[in-house]
């Protein structure tokens, strides 16, 4: 049979991203375009996001195509991520998505971000089955997701308030150490002592999956009030190890814990704070002990990009759920079939 290729588009926050994947979940291009020109703000200016997506899209798709190879006239389907993420960024992308659908007459397949998230990780490790219990921690999310199929799953359990990137960001930002502030934390604690200092973790009891850390952040603010500034830059390694530690450990012990429960084979870690190298570590170990593996995207595909926008296409697509031209975006958090 013919190989079958998926074109998709990722404009849900900063990044600008075309990919096209074939349906066995091979990459056959995977283009990012970032945007530094919000690293002088500390954060992301929302309506400068979408007009450097309108800017990068077009240009980006042509450079896609011409390194894949490949026509539009091959392409079997047109995948976009709808939401949760910035409205006029997302606008951007499917505006561009349902041109080329209608023009050519071409499926068009809505994705959740989240979801494409966690998929992203079938592109490295095609051995993967249902069930599966997926950790989902990002900038702005933080969930545990119970997967019967690829298509169905239960939400387990969630942030009640910050979620475990914004935690690593707000630290940083006390700290001093810029945005985003979880590359920095990760490289940091690597030669730090993440006993240093006890902060609080949250929701500690055993039948409890939701997780919180507005008290770690102010748990932080207040112990930082009361240093001062050498002791700060002397032991910034142990600090940061420490606030890592405070965000990763209810993440390992409750995920753990549910799979062990529920007797889930496999956990797939998904997201951006996926790239951390304690959280790859610590899950892949306490997860060992109870013969559940523990998988996660490279680092590459950890950041937001299209292929996975793809990758979370590719069983709508088998099943035929395609999304009609008068499908919108929104900003709706959480993981949602869409
Ligand atoms: O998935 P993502 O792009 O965000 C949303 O879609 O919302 O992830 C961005 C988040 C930021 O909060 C960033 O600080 C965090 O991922 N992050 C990390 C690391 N790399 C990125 N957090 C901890 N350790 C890392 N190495
Ligand atoms: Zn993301």
């Amino acid at each position: 049979m013919p190989a079958k290729y998926i074109l998709a588009f990722e404009s849900s926050c900063d990044d600008t991203s075309v990919a096209i994947l074939d349906t066995d979940y091979n990459i056959i291009v995977n283009l990012i375009s970032s945007q530094p020109e919000h690293l002088e703000f500390g954060g992301i200016l929302p309506e400068l996001a979408s007009r450097l997506h309108l800017k990068n899209i077009v240009t980006l798709t042509q450079s896609a195509l011409q390194s894949s190879k490949l026509n539009l006239q091959d392409i079997s389907a047109i995948a976009v991520s709808i939401n949760p993420g910035l409205v006029g960024s997302l606008i951007v992308g499917l505006a561009f998505a349902k041109g080329i659908s209608w023009s050519l007459s071409l499926p068009l397949i809505t994705v959740n971000h989240l979801l494409s998230h966690i998929f992203a990780n079938f592109i490295e490790h095609k051995e993967i089955t249902p069930p599966f219990l997926a950790l989902v921690v990002s900038g702005g999310h933080t969930e545990l997701v119970h997967f019967d199929t690829l298509t169905t799953f239960n939400v387990v359990g969630k942030t009640l308030d910050d979620a475990a990137g914004e935690s690593f960001d707000k630290a940083a930002k006390l700290l001093g150490l810029g945005f985003p502030g979880g590359p920095v934390i990760d490289e940091l604690a690597k030669s730090g002592n993440p006993a240093f200092i006890q902060f609080p973790r949250a929701l500690p009891q055993k039948n409890n999956f939701n997780f919180s850390y507005s008290g770690l952040k102010t748990a932080i603010r207040t112990w930082l009030i009361k240093q001062n500034p050498e002791t700060l830059t002397k032991n910034l390694p142990d600090i940061a190890a420490s606030v890592q530690q405070a965000i990763i450990e209810p993440l390992v012990n409750k995920t753990v814990l549910y799979a062990k429960q529920h007797k889930i084979p496999y956990i797939l870690l998904a997201g951006g704070v996926a790239a951390n190298s304690a959280l790859r570590r610590q899950l892949t170990v306490s997860a060992a002990k109870y013969g559940i593996k523990v998988f996660y995207p490279s680092l590459a595909l950890c950041m937001d990009n299209a292929a996975m926008v793809a990758a979370a296409a590719i069983p709508k697509f088998q099943a035929g759920h395609f999304a009609p031209l008068s499908v919108n975006v929104s900003s709706l958090k959480g993981i949602r079939q869409v």
